[in-house]
């Protein structure tokens, strides 16, 4: 499928539900949010029955997200189908990682080879603080675990001004030491109530700058890692890569290859737009397959081509209505 600005879409991200067992204050940081319930969610066969469309339209990857997907009743299980149902699939997984134990290797069985695991801090305490649960430990664990089981691990770490700027060199060190792709993020203003502010902003330019203070890096080829948001840096010494994704400084919507699914079947075809497609009802419908399909091929037609909606809304403390735990990230 190719769009109005000719990009091809062939990624998927697909978020199977909007709760989350972390409640990280930059994301979610009520503990009394209204969840969907069961009923408005999509059911696990109106998911493969989405992801089947999307790959007759050329998808060819799809992200598996949340909220928290493994705080999602038989998520594993649901993989296992999925890898069955369709074999050629890329199936990836972003996950806090605290569900993981006793999943690892389960998940290699299936054909995981790669999960993206959030992490911000590599400090107990801190953890703590930021994701309001004690679950650090498991998290390590997880990422050893996948190591060990050959499931190839990506961080997630969202660059936070005054919170782990100091820690820099703690995240350097452990790519150092492990096979890991440590990936910066920028903090995105996304989500009503979002606690974005321009003081906590660590622009991925000056974390380039820093981490060269501590370590030489190389610039690893874009068009080798699939055109994904990361510009990745190999550690001249050392197993693991530092990556960068600036969707503020350095947006990436020219290249932008993504559908995104929520929870509740709605299709957005940009991260910072409030324009949703519903496919849930078309989906329960009598009309069926064909009604989805027609609804794909018109949001395809209208994805915009994004950064400008980040620029006018830049100053902005949200630039979309849901939080990040309802799209999916
Ligand atoms: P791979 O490149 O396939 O490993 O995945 P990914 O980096 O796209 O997925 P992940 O779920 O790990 O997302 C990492 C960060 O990139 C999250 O903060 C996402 O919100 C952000 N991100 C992913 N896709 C987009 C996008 O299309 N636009 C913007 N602005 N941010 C994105
Ligand atoms: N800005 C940047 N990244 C974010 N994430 C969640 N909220 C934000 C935000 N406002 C990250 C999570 C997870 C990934 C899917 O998105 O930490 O790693």
């Amino acid at each position: 499928m190719i769009d109005g600005f000719g990009r091809k879409i062939n990624y998927l991200r697909l978020s199977v539900t909007d709760r989350c067992n972390l409640k990280c204050y930059y994301c979610s940081n009520s503990e009394t949010l209204a969840y969907l319930t069961h009923n408005d969610i999509l059911t696990y066969e109106e998911c493969l029955s989405l992801i089947r469309l999307t790959d007759s339209l050329g998808v060819n990857k799809v992200r598996l997200t949340g909220g928290e997907p493994f705080a999602r009743k038989d998520f594993t299980e649901f993989l296992g189908l999925l890898r069955s149902e369709l074999p050629d699939l890329d199936i990836r997984v972003t996950t806090n990682g605290t569900l993981l134990e006793g999943r690892v290797r389960l998940l290699h069985d299936i054909g995981i080879r790669w999960l993206n695991i959030s992490l911000d801090t590599l400090n107990r305490e801190k953890y703590g603080r930021i994701t309001g649960r004690d679950y650090f430990t498991r998290v390590r664990q997880a990422i050893d675990d996948c190591l060990e089981a050959g499931i190839k691990v990506k961080i997630n770490c969202v660059a936070l001004n005054g919170f782990n700027d100091g820690e820099l060199v703690d995240f350097v060190h452990f790519a150092q030491k492990n096979p890991v792709d440590v990936r910066f993020i920028e903090f995105m203003p996304v989500g009503e109530g979002s606690a974005w502010g321009e003081q906590y902003f660590w622009s991925a330019e000056k974390i380039l700058a820093d981490v060269q203070r501590i370590a030489a890096v190389a610039p690893v080829d874009h068009e080798s890692e699939n055109h994904g948001p990361a510009r990745m840096y190999s550690l001249v010494e050392g197993r693991g890569r530092i990556g960068l994704i600036s969707p503020l400084s350095n947006h990436f919507c020219a290249t932008c290859n993504r559908f995104r699914i929520t929870p509740d079947g709605k299709l957005r075809t940009c991260l910072f737009s409030d324009v949703e497609y519903d496919l849930m009802s078309p989906l329960r419908s009598s009309e069926g397959v064909e009604a989805v399909l027609k609804v794909m091929r018109e949001a395809g037609a209208g994805k915009p081509i994004g950064h400008e909606l980040l620029q006018a809304k830049r100053k902005c403390v949200s630039v979309c209505g849901r939080r990040m735990s309802s799209i999916g990230g």
